[in-house]
């Protein structure tokens, strides 16, 4: 059976780690990426991991044409997506953008690989789609519903999916909803480099424990949580990317048994286990034995208090669960940061 995936931002935070850890599986890997947010080092560093080159193609999503040649080049099994902007505070500056890059893009993908019939599609969704959740745990049936354009991208392009599923029963599209990916590869060789200001939490704890930013502002400590502050379901990024394995090993296994397609399948990726920013700030702190000056500044707009998943259906259906503690991700993040404090940019 085919066992090549084409891996769509492979080269970006959670696509570099999942490339090791579908290598480390036996998939046989092709990236496709425009590097827009990413860099040509990640995929070096990916290649000494896995001890061979990973075959790279530079290209945007949006480019049929050149998706096409992809798709005539190599005969995939399956293509993981995670190609996609993500920043949420961007997207409401440059609404278009967001909705061009993540909805029209994924619908050419999905128009190039219906073309070549492969219709074995894993999708990088998030929690965000949950919105301000009425209930705790999360899980998949919970109402959905976005207020920022990226978050409605993810959105758009999950009803896409449910829409092509009710069409054509052929197709096999799992939408994983990512919680809040933090941590990096053991190795400290790959992790986390945002381009700007870092927008989440752990790489801007991590930049001020490493002296490049002088004091995290914790936004808010008046949410109904355990001490204020936000809380949030932290999964470090390799228990992610073995996710994104065994998720595709379901669906090899499907095909093996030449069982019905599935359809649209949405699954949350999380701990199951909520921590505050708080906890996760002394934690850091702890862990690396360096300070990391905060204060308390008034709550970001758009935030909620509290969201954690419920985990239940991806480790029914694919025996996953997240196996790493807060302390690892800590640990693996400050050596990522210590070990590359410009990212992937030369000192
Ligand atoms: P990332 O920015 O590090 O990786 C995304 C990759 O996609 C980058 O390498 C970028 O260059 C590439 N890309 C963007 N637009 C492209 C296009 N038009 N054509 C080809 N390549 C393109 O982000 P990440 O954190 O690795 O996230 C991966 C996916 O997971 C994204 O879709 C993101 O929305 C989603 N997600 C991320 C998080 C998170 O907190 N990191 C949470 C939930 C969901
Ligand atoms: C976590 C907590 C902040 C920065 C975002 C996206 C979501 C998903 C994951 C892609 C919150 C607090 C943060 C800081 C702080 N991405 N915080 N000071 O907002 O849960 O989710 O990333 O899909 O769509 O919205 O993550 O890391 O930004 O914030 O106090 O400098 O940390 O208020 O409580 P968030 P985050």
């Amino acid at each position: 059976m085919k066992n090549k995936i084409l891996v769509t931002g492979g080269a970006g935070y959670i696509g570099s780690h999942t490339c090791i850890a579908l290598h480390e599986a036996g998939y046989e890997i092709v990236v496709y990426d425009n590097l827009s947010n990413s860099s040509r080092e990640a995929i070096n560093r990916v290649s000494t991991i896995i001890g061979q080159p990973l075959a790279f193609i530079e290209g945007d999503i949006r480019d049929a044409e050149s998706l096409r040649q992809v798709f005539a080049d190599h005969a995939f099994f399956g293509v993981i997506h995670f190609a996609g902007l993500k920043a949420v505070g961007e997207s409401v500056a440059k609404p278009l953008l967001y909705y061009n890059n993540n909805v029209s893009g994924t619908i050419t993908l999905l128009e190039v690989m219906m073309e070549h019939n492969v219709k074995n599609l894993i999708f990088s969704s998030s929690a965000t789609v949950y919105g301000d959740p009425n209930t705790l745990p999360i899980d998949e049936t919970a109402p959905r519903s976005c207020t920022n354009p990226y978050g409605q991208s993810k959105l758009a392009v999950e009803h896409i999916l449910e829409d092509l599923s009710v069409t054509d029963k052929s197709w096999n599209l799992i939408s994983l909803r990512y919680f809040n990916p933090v941590g990096a590869h053991p190795s400290g060789q790959i992790g986390e480099d945002p381009n700007d200001m870092p927008n989440n939490l752990m790489p801007y704890i991590s930049q001020v424990a490493v002296g490049k930013l002088e004091k995290l502002s914790i936004f808010g400590n008046d949410y109904p949580t355990v001490d204020g502050t936000g809380v949030r379901d932290f999964i470090h990024v390799t228990d992610l990317a073995a996710g994104h394995v065994a998720a595709l090993d379901y669906l090899k296994q499907l095909a093996l048994c030449n069982n019905d397609a599935i359809g649209f399948l949405p699954i949350n990726l999380g701990t199951g286990k909520g921590s505050s920013v708080l906890e996760l700030v002394n934690a850091f702190a702890d862990v690396t034995d360096q300070t990391v000056p905060y204060q308390f500044t008034d709550r970001r707009v758009g935030d909620i208090a509290s969201c954690y998943a419920s985990a239940d259906k991806a480790k029914t259906l694919f025996g996953w669960q997240a196996k790493l503690s807060i302390i690892d991700m800590c640990k693996d993040t400050w050596r990522w940061q210590s070990m590359n404090p410009n990212g992937y940019r030369a000192p």
